[in-house]
């Protein structure tokens, strides 16, 4: 071996022999057919989150390919290793429930066996953020590669893709614009192909923060799952990696607090989900970094949106893609940035600006001085209701609905929701507020993204498209409307939002930054003592295992959801 304290002599198992425990660990990996040769090189470790549960994740295989190709023409040797795998749509209650501990999963096999750099290739909403809260907590040189977006299908003519459309056609079908043939045809052309979601959901918006914060090859976000253009990302990510470990280029290097700023920025350009907000901050926490709320809605007042893309826009990711992808929409908000932070090339985000190509006319990145909309996407909203903050997607709703006083419907739960929502003696009017309880961190199903709450099918009928509708819910990045999501403290600790009863007056303004229960302090404490929180109850339940660990440790959301102890002290 030509260094003794890294490759396969990294985290010895412990025999009391150090000697016999690498003899012992060559003989099983000889078994496999390796020579001293290749077991001589920096080990670049891959992360594999291919699972047949992941569609999203559908080119993993090819991925891997590619990696491993990139990491022996640098001289490297690479090794793959799986960890759990999250799809939005396969995991009960929720992906946001398994996030932590997929990124628990990923500390430790890093941190278990021995690499000298990492791989991470994810896509689906939670992957991206545990591999890189994972990798942050390990600290060992760490390079991010995305499955990339999934292509746009065509129905009746109209260009469709997951998962904007499936909201929207889902609600023609509700309001029966549309009957169940038609929602059945629909239904086969979402999803074009393997990939992540098509528009600037959560999976896109994470693609793109990481690659703003540094954590990925420049132009790695953008590419689609089942282009040429992907593949020799992947080839050059593994090469890359090598690099990295020769450089000792660590997690640590390149998040800093400016790296997080210039994510915070991308994220608002964007016009990326409020998902993102909560990941980075895990992200962030884990390298003792608090992103606060307060600098996140100062940073949104002078960042543009800047990205033409569903839901806050019109096109596709693979529309950005041909557009130039990051480093475009990077040149563009290039005076926002701070373009002296590292990246994983080793070079400097300034450095890699001053080397991107030129852009070209096209209708898909605005520039500064026509954005789509002129402030960022997310504004942050304060209030005896939101003590420590609520979010509104902006970009994403109707700005009629931003400055009002609204009647208060309110729902317990999300079975409280689905068993009245429809019901035809709903007392419920377009100017009513919608308001969902218990949808937070610890209201039993860890924060599934309910914020978009439906409109009441008497409503829709009506030709109702957008209501106001509150929660400590999230929402998925794919969806629309004026919802204030993620609102803290959440009720099932007792926050204020457990307090709301149907008929109570609230008011929203969105240029004032306010959320407000207008009931009167005296009533509001009456409510307050009489009270008993959900979380008491949930604890009782989770009895054993995962649930018991999450209940007891999961932070809210201005924490990122992460766990207490899995925080790094700042
Ligand atoms: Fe995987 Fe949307 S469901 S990215």
């Amino acid at each position: 071996m030509s260094d003794k304290k890294n490759g396969l002599h990294k985290g010895l198992t412990s025999y009391g022999d150090s000697g016999f425990s690498l003899f012992l660990r060559k003989a099983f990996i000889k078994g496999a057919g390796y020579t001293d040769d290749a077991l001589d090189r920096r080990i670049v470790g891959i992360v594999d989150t291919g699972s047949a549960y992941n569609p999203c994740h559908g080119n993993s295989a090819q991925l891997i390919e590619a990696v491993k190709r990139g990491v022996m023409l640098a001289g490297g040797l690479p090794m793959e290793f799986p960890v759990i795998s999250i799809h939005e749509s396969f995991a009960s209650p929720t992906s946001m429930f398994l996030r932590n501990l997929m990124s628990m999963d990923v500390e430790e096999m890093i941190r278990a066996q021995p690499m000298d750099a990492v791989v991470l290739i994810g896509g689906c909403d939670k992957t991206v953020p545990a591999l890189l809260m994972g990798a942050a907590s390990a600290g060992l040189p760490a390079i991010t590669l995305v499955t990339g977006a999934m292509l746009t299908g065509s129905h009746d003519g109209v260009r469709v893709g997951a998962c904007t459309d499936c909201r929207r056609y889902w609600g023609r079908f509700r309001a029966q614009e549309i009957d169940e043939g038609e929602i059945a045809r629909v239904n086969n052309q979402l999803v074009a192909s393997v990939g992540t979601c098509s528009v600037m959901g959560t999976a896109s918006t994470m693609a793109c923060v990481v690659e703003g914060l540094g954590m990925m090859l420049p132009g790695g976000a953008s590419p689609p799952a089942v282009t040429a253009d992907r593949i020799r990302i992947a080839e050059r990510s593994g090469a890359t990696a090598v690099a990295m470990a020769d450089s000792q280029l660590t997690p640590q290097r390149i998040m800093s607090a400016d790296a997080f700023e210039n994510a915070l920025r991308v994220l608002l350009a964007i016009g990326g989900s409020t998902n993102g907000i909560i990941h980075l901050t895990a992200i962030a926490g884990r390298l003792g970094i608090k992103l606060d709320l307060d600098r996140l809605d100062a940073l949104g007042r002078d960042t543009p949106v800047l990205l033409d893309l569903k839901p806050s826009g019109l096109h596709y990711m693979e529309d950005f893609h041909k557009a130039g992808g990051m480093p475009a929409l990077l040149r563009e908000l290039r005076p926002l940035l701070h373009l002296d932070v590292l990246t994983v090339t080793g070079r400097t985000l300034g450095e890699e600006l001053d080397g991107a190509v030129v852009g070209f006319a096209q209708d898909v990145i605005r520039t500064r001085a026509n954005p789509i909309y002129p402030q960022g996407g997310i504004a942050v909203l304060r209030g005896n209701l939101a003590p420590n903050g609520a979010l509104i997607k902006q970009s994403a709703a109707d700005p009629k609905l931003f400055e009002r006083e609204g009647r208060a419907v309110v729902f317990e739960s999300l079975d409280d929701l689905a068993a009245r929502i429809d019901a035809p003696d709903l007392d419920v009017t377009p100017d009513d507020f919608l308001v969902l309880q218990n949808g937070g961190p610890k209201g039993g199903y860890a924060m599934p993204e309910a914020g978009y709450l439906p409109i009441p099918t008497k409503l829709s009928r009506a030709g109702v498209k957008d209501m106001v509708r509150i929660s400590d819910a999230r929402m998925s990045g794919t969806a629309f409307g004026a919802i204030v999501l993620h609102v803290s403290p959440e009720s099932a600790v007792g926050g204020p939002l457990a307090l709301v009863k149907n008929g109570d007056r609230i008011r929203l303004s969105v240029s004032g930054r306010k959320l407000e229960l207008l009931v009167d302090e005296a009533e509001l404490a009456r409510r307050r003592s009489a009270l008993r929180p959900r979380e008491a109850d949930l604890k009782l339940r989770a009895e054993r295992g995962y649930a018991k660990l999450y209940m007891r440790s999961v932070l809210q959301a201005e924490d990122g959801c992460d766990f207490d102890f899995l925080r790094k002290a700042s």
